[in-house]
């Protein structure tokens, strides 16, 4: 069976000026160089992509947005759509993060065109999902995170269904230090992988990369990684700084 390659992944929501992003990027690459066997994907905020995207030159590494818009162009001020994004060079865009769900009001819905509308300009879609802790502690977290996972795959061809990338987001573990623990993402990232079985089918369920992210930090990432159905994770705090963020992409 095809193996599925890895993926580590910043998401460095509002922080770092570009001179910061360029500084870091060519520190990382200093210190860490090529990489082969898995991928490292950065979305730093929109002003730095361009100037990333130019520095981003060690292979192995790819750039991503942290959002886009679901339509093409238009009247949305403020707005960034995907093509305008693909045209700076990036490969992924982050879409449905819990942050765009429960700070910015984004629906289910929402993020199915924005899903789209990635694939529809040729990025590749990072889907976020996951309960909030009341969720969790009143046992719905597989009702909510399988409702997230079936309303954005919905129309989706089964080469999209095969590259999309989920990240299983548990809101509770986000920012706060209280990361999942190995069997409680192992236990989701199942489940996910069960239901896309379901929604689409076996083979492009197995090939679909599912990643982690909330509380990732560089002495619990190896635990996190040794779990069968994580492949991969996406990172807040701790990939603000190269050190730690070193680390974590070289995971064992
Ligand atoms: O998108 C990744 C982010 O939400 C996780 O943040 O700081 O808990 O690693 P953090």
């Amino acid at each position: 069976m095809e193996k599925r390659i890895p993926l580590i992944a910043a998401n460095w929501k509002m922080h770092k000026t570009v001179g910061e992003s360029v500084a870091f990027i060519e520190e990382l690459q200093r210190e860490v160089g090529a990489v082969t066997d898995r991928e490292v994907v950065i979305a730093p905020p929109f002003t730095a992509l361009a100037a990333v995207r130019r520095v981003m030159t060690a292979p192995g590494y790819r750039l991503a947005s942290q959002n886009c818009h679901q339509e093409a162009k238009g009247a949305f001020t403020g707005e960034v759509s995907g093509g305008m994004l693909k045209d700076v060079g990036c490969e992924y865009v982050i879409v449905g993060h819990s942050e765009r769900r429960h700070v910015f009001g984004e629906t289910n819905e929402t993020i199915r065109l924005k899903v789209a509308a990635a694939f529809a300009c040729g990025l590749v879609p990072i889907l976020c999902v996951g309960e909030v802790l009341a969720e969790r502690e009143s046992n719905r977290t597989f009702k909510v995170v399988d409702e997230q996972v079936q309303s954005a795959v919905l129309g989706l061809t089964p080469q999209q269904a095969r590259e999309l990338v989920i990240a299983y987001e548990p809101v509770w573990a986000i920012g706060t230090g209280k990361t999942a623990t190995p069997d409680q993402a192992q236990e989701v990232h199942a489940f996910i992988r069960e239901r896309y079985a379901a929604l689409c089918d076996k083979t492009v369920a197995n090939l679909t990369r599912i990643l982690y992210g909330g509380s990732v930090k560089p002495d619990n990432v190896d635990s996190l990684m040794a779990q069968p159905d994580v492949d991969g994770l996406l990172v807040g705090g701790a990939s603000l700084e190269v050190g730690s963020f070193k680390r974590i992409i070289r995971f064992v």
